[in-house]
């Protein structure tokens, strides 16, 4: 590609992000400081936006045209699969880094409301653009970054040397935070989290920000951005959906349908009954986390069938309980199946129609608050907290 190509494909995608107001005039000198192909490594697997689905590897030295239409395109570029395992022309079973997209990546830094002078902690340097951009704007040395995966980090490191940034990168769990470098103006996440890891709080100083992926393990997901209050609490406004990789230490190890079974077949011990919940009501991602905050510790998969029919198996994460809900085009009434102590697909139906009464929240509507004694959802104020059944429970 030439000098005038690339150059367009870089303008092109300001204007694309700016249009979209997620480009905003404060951050556009970081943008053109870092152009986003310096942090792109030659063997990616490019992302659709809004999906989480990638196409297949394309190396740079093979495919430079691909290449750079991928760079300038504003989607996610998978750069990881399966913790680094897999490099294979097609694709891993997740993908566990990527460049991300670049609405997402302004949208949040316009979030995090940063001033001249704030330290800023990001967890999850990954291929290091974030980084960068933060760098250029606030001064490397006010910018700490962790990555818990050795590879990448050095990566990134190597990548931000060459754009003639040196901001501290650590290699360590994120979730820990790094407590040498605190206290923090600002913490931003770029993996998602399910429980906000209370060193984040303790290394913001009180009056600043944290800005998370955050998502029940159900499903549905959006940035929240939080306000440190004081030592150990924060709370503050869901600002959007999002989809991102989750911290490694807080990924859901989900089991085999087969060990819900014990080695007896489907239905097996469970309990008949009919629902008029449509399996396909809740498989939307606001819904889904609605469902979610309220249906703790539990997850959702689709058994598809050819005719368009399939069923919705729920499992608890402590493998005790199960459900399936069949969906079959054109009916009304659906069959359900509901084994172990949790009755997972009432939960669900119970969590949809609260959602329902609620006049179908999106996720601006919710909120986050975390104290000493755990995390809670809630609606519109942060005196409306979202009911939790089953399960352990995440309320204080
Ligand atoms: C979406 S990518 C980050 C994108 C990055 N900010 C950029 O500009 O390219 C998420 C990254 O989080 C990292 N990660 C996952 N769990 C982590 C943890 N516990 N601590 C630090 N990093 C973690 C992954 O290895 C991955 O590189």
């Amino acid at each position: 590609m030439s000098e005038r190509t690339e150059e367009a494909g870089h303008q092109g995608l300001a204007s694309a992000l700016m249009g979209k107001g997620a480009l905003t005039s404060d951050w556009l000198p970081a943008y053109n400081a870092v152009p986003r192909h310096l942090f792109i490594p030659d063997m990616i697997w490019p992302g659709r936006a809004g999906m989480n689905r990638q196409d297949d590897r394309v190396i740079r030295g093979e495919d430079p045209e691909t290449w750079w239409q991928a760079v300038y395109r504003d989607a996610p570029i998978t750069t990881q699969w399966d913790d680094g395992t897999y490099s294979g022309p097609g694709k891993g079973k997740i993908p566990t880094s990527s460049n991300s997209m670049p609405t997402m990546v302004f949208s949040m830094l316009d979030a995090l409301n940063v001033q001249d002078g704030h330290r800023v902690l990001e967890i999850g340097t990954g291929t290091g653009w974030n980084a960068a951009l933060l760098s250029s704007r606030l001064g490397a040395g006010n910018v700490v970054t962790i990555e818990v995966d050795e590879n990448s980090a050095r990566d990134a490191r190597t990548r931000l040397e060459s754009a003639g940034y040196e901001p501290l990168t650590i290699v360590g769990d994120g979730a820990e935070g790094y407590a040498d470098g605190a206290p923090y103006d600002r913490v931003i996440a770029t993996a998602s989290i399910g429980r906000v890891p209370r060193e984040w709080i303790a290394q913001t100083k009180p009056g600043g920000l944290i800005v998370a992926p955050w998502g029940p393990t159900y499903g549905g997901e959006a940035v929240v951005r939080l306000a440190v209050a004081d030592v150990g609490t924060a709370s503050g406004p869901f600002l959007g959906s999002s989809a991102f990789m989750r911290l490694r230490d807080q990924r859901t190890q989900r089991k085999h349908v087969r060990e819900y079974l014990r080695g007896r077949a489907w239905p097996a011990d469970g309990r008949r009954s009919m629902t008029s919940i449509s399996p396909e009501s809740v498989g939307d991602w606001p819904v889904m986390f609605a469902i979610g905050v309220q249906v703790p510790e539990a997850f959702p998969w689709a058994e598809t069938y050819d005719d368009g029919s399939y069923t919705l198996w729920l499992r608890d994460t402590a493998v005790t309980s199960w459900a399936t809900a069949d969906y079959v085009p054109g009916r009304e009434e659906f069959e359900v199946y509901q084994s172990g102590p949790r009755n997972l697909w009432d939960e669900v139906a119970s969590a949809y129609r609260w959602w329902e009464e609620q006049e179908r929240p999106g996720f601006e509507r919710f909120g986050l608050t975390v104290g000493p004694s755990g995390e809670r959802v809630w609606l519109d104020s942060p005196d409306h907290t979202v009911p939790v059944l089953g399960g352990r429970g995440r309320t204080s």
